[in-house]
């Protein structure tokens, strides 16, 4: 079976994430609340807030409170109080970071946090923080903590560890370390090299914890997140998929009015779900757009209409755009190019069917909570662009429609269930994630009408024999790529001079790494012998064994 270590790092690249490259996320949280959009949803959400101090793990504790079916929103370290004021906000998480509270920049908690009145948890660099700004001291550890440890608890009932044994084993990773607790404080744990690792005040609503519960290393994290949001904060744990599609609805009917929205479906989850959403917030005052590239899996686009216009019963407009993105690609090999000259084609067939439709007021957008996240945290401005992503929210600003985003708050998870809560079927919701520029960017070279061919029947062999064995929904993605090299085999006693073609499994959390799937032999080699045998423009098929990183997911 598919054994590989989990993935920790959750930040997050799916299809509609490099579309945001404006602002931190702090203006973009403020300009949220700005619009009010949240002000006129009845029942404000119970909230866990998450400040975000930097640490690579951040959003992975956000993922960790949503799975506790709680509301909680990770905003900047630097983030207003404003959030108080639009959610009931119930509990605050300082998370890890990878500065030092002594040096002379450091990000400091804001005063509201401790002005709040609500219980927090500080994690890491957070439970140093606890430590510096209310009196106690930190300073520089002899040695540097990183990975497994055990943690002992020290003895006294701790709400945070209701449950759990005396001896956690927990994941850490940090230099400092606090050697003086703050006024009010005791200690709770230790593990081998922390005397203090765990910390709490007296009255039980603030704890500091040196490591990280948040990583998939802390076997019992969950749980100690859990004892934290439902033991210390009481959240009513009320984040469930019919609230979170009612939640979505609410917003969606206050920010549109009467106003007229478009949706261009990719035939993916986000914009399917973000379709049905809105579907059920404006009826018929959304028209969905599908435009069929031409470089969609086998039997794609017959599915994306079956779905929307027969069992959702959405206006969908349908384009057969084949011809003129195999027109656009012709003798194009350059991977971006490919790429830009698909994003340019969808862009013109689009204008042109919004244009048909006259006053349109919103563009709909499957951005999802951690591209909103990913788009403006601080490392993203630095990060390099590895590949130009063409999504279908990527559209022209000229044509002046405001964005309605009903995926926002949701990660991927989270949308699933809505769609599953809308009545979609699990075909439509577990679906593995597809690019924007499909086959395109899987066939190495040149693409030809043949060449597509070749690679939707050998795709085709793939994903029949991993869904037959049970493996469709343990990978993140599954598929094949056409190489553009040719080898010599031997079939019967004929030679053959044949496409090579790659197989390509991997499991992530997020598409930011990945691991490539230990699939299991004999399914391999079933793909392989029908590969041969059932495509005959292929002679050779290989195994694609890199993670990511070094390796991308997608070829090209
Ligand atoms: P890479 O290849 O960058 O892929 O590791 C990460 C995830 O993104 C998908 N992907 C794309 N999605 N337009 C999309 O909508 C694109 O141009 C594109 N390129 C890659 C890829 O399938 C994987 O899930």
């Amino acid at each position: 079976m598919i054994e590989n270590p989990p993935n920790d790092d959750s930040s997050s690249r799916v299809s509609t994430s490099d579309d945001i490259e404006v602002g931190t996320y702090l203006e973009i949280a403020q300009a949220d609340r700005a619009q009010g959009s949240n002000s006129s949803i009845d029942e404000r959400m119970k909230t866990i807030v998450i400040l975000d101090f930097g640490s690579q793990y951040s959003r992975l504790i956000a993922r960790r409170v949503r799975e506790a079916n709680t509301y909680c929103e990770l905003v900047p370290h630097d983030a207003g109080p404003e959030i108080l004021e639009d959610q009931d906000v119930v509990g605050i998480i300082l998370s890890g970071g990878p500065n030092s509270v002594y040096e002379d920049d450091a990000p400091m908690a804001p005063t509201w946090v401790y002005d709040a009145g609500v219980p927090i948890l500080g994690i890491c660099y957070g439970m140093q923080l606890i430590a510096h700004q209310l009196g106690g001291t930190v300073a520089r550890g002899t040695e540097r903590e990183y990975g497994h440890a055990v943690l002992h608890k020290d003895g006294q009932d701790n709400i945070l560890f209701d449950g759990l044994e005396n001896e956690v084993p927990v994941w850490m990773s940090h230099g400092d370390k606090i050697e003086e607790l703050p006024p009010g404080f005791k200690s709770m744990a230790y593990t081998e090299n922390s005397p203090l690792a765990v910390m709490g005040n007296e009255n039980g609503t603030y704890f500091g914890i040196q490591f990280h519960p948040e990583v998939a290393h802390t076997p019992q994290g969950s749980e100690i997140l859990r004892n934290f949001v439902f033991g210390v904060c009481g959240a009513p744990g009320d984040w469930t998929p019919a609230n979170f599609v009612n939640d979505a609805v609410a917003r969606i009917k206050e920010q549109v009015g009467d106003g007229k929205v478009i949706c261009a479906l990719s035939g993916g989850v986000d914009s399917t779900v973000a379709a049905a959403l809105i579907h059920r917030a404006i009826g018929d005052r959304l028209t969905c757009i599908f435009v069929d590239n031409g470089l969609m899996r086998k039997g794609e686009a017959d599915r994306v209409q079956n779905v929307f216009a027969s069992q959702l019963g959405v206006n969908l407009i349908f384009v057969d755009g084949t011809e003129r993105f195999l027109h656009a690609l012709k003798d194009v090999t350059d991977p971006e190019v490919k790429r830009k000259c698909i994003g340019a084609e969808f862009i013109k067939i689009f204008e042109e069917v919004a244009i048909d439709i006259g006053e349109v007021d919103y563009l709909a957008q499957g951005t999802l909570y951690p591209d909103v996240i990913e788009s403006t945290s601080a490392d993203s401005k630095a990060s390099h662009k590895i590949k130009t992503h063409h999504n279908v929210g990527g559209l022209p600003e000229h044509m002046d429609l405001k964005l309605v985003e009903p995926l926002r708050y949701m990660f991927k998870d989270e949308v699933r269930k809505a769609g599953a809560e809308l009545g979609l079927t699990p075909q439509s919701v577990n679906r593995q994630p597809f690019p924007g520029p499909g086959l395109a960017i899987r066939i190495m070279g040149e693409v030809t009408p043949e060449k597509l061919e070749i690679l939707r029947n050998v795709d085709w062999i793939v994903i029949d024999e991993i869904k037959n064995d049970g493996l469709y929904d343990k990978l993140w993605q599954s598929f094949a790529v056409l190489t553009n090299t040719k080898t010599v085999g031997v079939m019967g006693d004929q030679r053959t001079y044949q496409y090579v073609v790659a197989i390509r499994a991997v499991t992530s959390d997020d598409a930011m790494t990945a691991d490539w799937a230990r699939l299991p032999y004999d399914t391999l080699a079933r793909i392989s012998n029908r590969i041969v045998n059932e495509v005959d423009e292929v002679n050779r098929v290989v195994l694609d064994i890199t993670s990511k990183p070094p390796g991308t997911i997608e070829w090209e």
